[in-house]
């Protein structure tokens, strides 16, 4: 019988409170802004319209920050082009919230003529885009969540970067398989000449650590570890659920970014690799709130928000619903946890802070 099973639910619903707490991403988004300009400089005009397309869009400002940069220089080249920003996400992500930012004061239809927004709402692990429609692609902090929740034998830790034996391995395929098919899709989607641009959380080579890689936010997925081993001691976690709940999330090595490319004739034919990189982010790479600090309330309160805004559906439904069989209602053990969580920033400070390496990677389309 086999020990593990890769469930059929999403990986991940939606986020919470995201446009207050998504400073982290939007500061990944905006230190890309020159690389994208470049690339967009680097497209040809290769219909009537250019269409950008963010995959894993969310609900907040990043979405925006990720767009601009584009559609700025494809105005400035293409007076008389029709513009298409297409944002693509999930059918649980907040739409309401995204396009009321996007025609804001602040959204990109202020500024910018001739824009025509659109969604396409699905998984960027199945088509979103015709065929060759697509000039340039990104994908921001999205492409780390797999294509399903997974559920395996994994006690004493909620994240692949801690998994051993069989339970890591069948991880990294999932991670593997889910990685290439991303890209197959895109490369479909891309026009000839396009870019992809995929930037997200990565890991980094590191003999001390128990997969010989160190994995962006070690820290914060230990404290919740600590955090659900003691409401598991408490009887508010169902052990067993604890036993057999991991986050479904892969950051890449940079090797692991590139030899699934390089190692497939289908991909290798479809993109030249122009970057794959992993590298510290550009500031507070080893604690991306350490300018809080000295202050303990207001630290644990943006380590709090921060995690909560991606994690609660997964909690909520892998870990808390599971449990909430007893007294406590899964909102009643949700502020439990996210009160423990607290707690443990606000007494422990940066012994579980946010290391931050950021993988990216631009494939332009062949
Ligand atoms: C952390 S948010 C990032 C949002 C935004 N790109 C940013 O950088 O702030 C991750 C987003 O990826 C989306 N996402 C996760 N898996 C997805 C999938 N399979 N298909 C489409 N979107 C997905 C989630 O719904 C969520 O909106």
């Amino acid at each position: 019988m086999p020990k593990h099973s890769l469930e059929t639910r999403k990986s991940t619903e939606r986020m919470v409170d995201y446009d207050r707490h998504s400073s982290a991403q939007q500061s990944i988004i905006s230190s890309h802004d020159a690389r994208i300009r470049e690339l967009a400089r680097q497209v040809g005009r290769g219909g009537r319209e250019m269409r950008v397309m963010d995959y894993g869009c969310g609900p907040g400002t990043s979405a925006i920050i990720a767009v601009r940069p584009a559609l700025e220089v494809f105005r400035a080249r293409f007076h008389d082009a029709p513009l298409v920003v297409c944002h693509a996400d999930q059918p649980g992500n907040d739409w309401n919230a995204l396009f009321g930012l996007v025609y804001g004061p602040t959204g990109y239809h202020a500024g910018i003529d001739n824009v025509r927004t659109e969604a396409s709402i699905g998984s960027f692990y199945e088509r979103m885009a015709d065929d060759s429609s697509v000039d340039l692609a990104t994908c921001f902090a999205a492409s780390h969540w797999l294509s399903r929740a997974v559920r395996l034998q994994s006690p004493g830790t909620v994240w692949f970067a801690d998994l051993q034996g069989d339970a890591r391995q069948e991880m990294a395929e999932l991670a593997r398989r889910d990685w290439m098919n991303f890209l197959r899709l895109r490369a479909r989607e891309l026009k000839p000449g396009g870019f992809l641009f995929v930037s997200t959380l990565g890991s980094i080579p590191d003999g001390a650590e128990r997969n010989g890689a160190a994995a962006s936010g070690r820290g914060i997925y230990r404290a919740l570890q600590v955090v659900a081993e003691s409401m598991a001691r408490d009887g508010l976690i169902d052990a067993d659920v604890l036993d057999g709940f991991v986050f479904s999330l892969w950051f890449p090595t940079a090797e692991e970014a590139r030899s699934p490319i390089e190692g497939d004739d289908d991909l290798l034919l479809s993109f030249e690799i122009v970057t794959i990189e992993v590298t510290p982010a550009p500031h507070n790479p080893t604690d991306f709130f350490a300018g809080l600090s000295s202050d303990p309330e207001k630290y644990a309160n943006a380590y709090t928000g921060y995690i909560r805004a991606f994690a609660d559906s997964t909690l909520r439904t892998q870990l808390l619903a599971p449990s909430a069989t007893g007294p406590q209602s899964e909102d009643g053990l949700a502020d439990e946890f996210y009160r423990r969580l607290h707690d443990l920033y606000q007494t422990r400070l940066s012994e579980f802070a946010f290391e931050l390496w950021h993988l990216t990677v631009i494939l332009r389309k062949m």
